[in-house]
């Protein structure tokens, strides 16, 4: 191990065997923490060429389960998003690209911080369940094209350890680890090919045009290589998506666009992955006309009729697709007004994010509970006009006492005297 660090350090790539020798060695306990953090922090600064990412991937997607969907017929086309705040898209995309016959097998995750989790979205539907076995998942989805589960066993082990460790050791704003460190997750969870939305701005885990922009393109590089046909889209997080931020309410606003309703920049990034989705499990000639085939599902009732047998075979109401008043309800609606005129120049996506975390609709820690009920519902965006005394935000609470959340909600926002347009949602595609 001494030998392999010196080599990076001095900038010298490793080989296959190399990176396989100490991705097993350090799964299983043999190469110590410190070894592998002075390695992650050669890489860090030496970088990793495209062979290594490619080895890298691998090698960590082969350290434990890989979950055994080739019982699926056609091509399993799994979507990735690098995570933000109010991101419901994959709960409307499942039903829509699954109502054109591509097979949607989702391992999904909780939230933690100030991001959610669709898992936890999920569960705000009364009965529904995502833990399943493998056999169970995979006769889902080949009955309905389409399930939800949450991670089980042993996946990917290498990266769980090496994500924590480079946590700890300043070394996870490495591009060739984080690109690596999704896409083993990716591959280990049996996807043939690989749609990914990767977020940009204040809300997101890179900030910057160019940071998103290298971070997709070292992913879909590592998928060209490994063999599994990988785009990627780099959608805006500087604002939340959408208006609805906590679990229940962002499950209706995804019932919502699956319906032909909702925000539209919800339903533009849906049809904009879900184009991808379709086009690459070869379900339509071209991306154009994928997305024409996805407007159709949704105006012809076929994505909510799918959406309706996937929540009830998962144990879930169907009926919360036609009431929303079987969710949950927050006992407080509580607003939170403008205290001055002029436009929303900017909304602080993280801060939002930390506002309904406090309400209760997210974890600080993973063990905390969280009430499905709570949330918030932006009433304005980047670019809308205010009046003094105009609602900014709808509270959705357990408690009167929302002071804290108040102040987090003001700060925020931006109301200044500039005119400003809404973001660009979508920037740019790489392939
Ligand atoms: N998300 C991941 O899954 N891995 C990283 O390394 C960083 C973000």
């Amino acid at each position: 191990m001494v030998d392999l660090i010196e080599k990076k350090r001095d900038g010298l790539p490793l080989t296959k065997e190399e990176i396989e020798w100490c991705v097993a060695g350090y799964t299983n306990g043999e190469i110590p923490d410190y070894q592998m953090s002075a390695l992650a922090m050669a890489i860090y600064f030496q970088d990793l060429n495209e062979d290594e990412r490619a080895e890298l991937t691998m090698s960590m997607a082969e350290s434990g389960d890989q979950i055994d969907l080739s019982q699926i017929e056609g091509i399993k086309v799994d979507k990735h998003s690098t995570g933000g705040v109010g991101d419901k898209t994959t709960i409307a995309l499942a039903p829509l690209v699954a109502a054109l016959g591509v097979p949607v097998a989702k391992m999904s995750g909780r939230g933690l911080g100030h991001t959610g989790g669709t898992i936890d979205k999920l569960e705000a539907i009364p009965g529904f369940d995502c833990e399943m076995d493998t056999d169970t998942f995979v006769s889902l989805v080949n009955k309905n094209k389409v399930a939800v589960a949450g991670q089980t066993g042993n996946l990917t082990p290498a990266d769980k350890k090496l994500y924590a460790l480079r946590d700890v050791t300043g070394s996870v704003n490495a591009m060739a680890l984080i690109a690596s460190s999704i896409m083993s997750k990716k591959i280990a969870s049996g996807a043939d090919a690989i749609v990914l939305d990767v977020k940009t701005g204040s809300g997101a885990f890179m900030k910057t045009l160019e940071d998103s922009t290298a971070l997709a393109q070292a992913m879909v590089n590592i998928g060209d290589r490994v063999g599994r046909q990988t785009m990627a889209i780099i959608s805006d997080m500087s604002q939340p998506l959408g208006k609805a931020v906590g679990n229940a309410l962002e499950i209706q606003e995804a019932i919502d666009v699956v319906k032909g309703k909702g925000p539209d920049d919800v339903r533009e990034l849906c049809l904009v992955l879900g184009s991808h989705m379709v086009y690459f499990a070869k379900k339509a000639p071209s991306v154009e006309a994928a997305r024409q085939m996805l407007i159709e599902v949704i105006e012809n009732g076929k994505a909510e009729e799918v959406l309706k047998t996937f929540i009830a075979a998962q144990g879930g109401n169907p009926n919360v697709v036609d009431d929303p008043t079987i969710f949950a309800q927050a006992q407080h609606k509580i607003a939170v007004k403008a205290t001055t005129a002029g436009t929303v120049e900017s909304i602080a996506a993280n801060q939002i994010g930390v506002a309904a975390m406090k309400l209760g609709a997210g974890r600080a820690t993973k063990e905390d509970e969280i009430d499905l009920s709570v949330g918030l519902i932006l009433e304005k965006k980047v670019g809308d006009r205010v009046e003094k005394g105009d609602t900014l935000v709808t509270l959705h609470a357990s408690t009167m006492q929302v002071d804290e959340v108040t102040d987090l909600i003001h700060e925020a926002y931006k109301i200044g005297t500039h005119d400003t347009p809404a973001p660009t949602l979508i920037y740019k595609e790489v392939y």
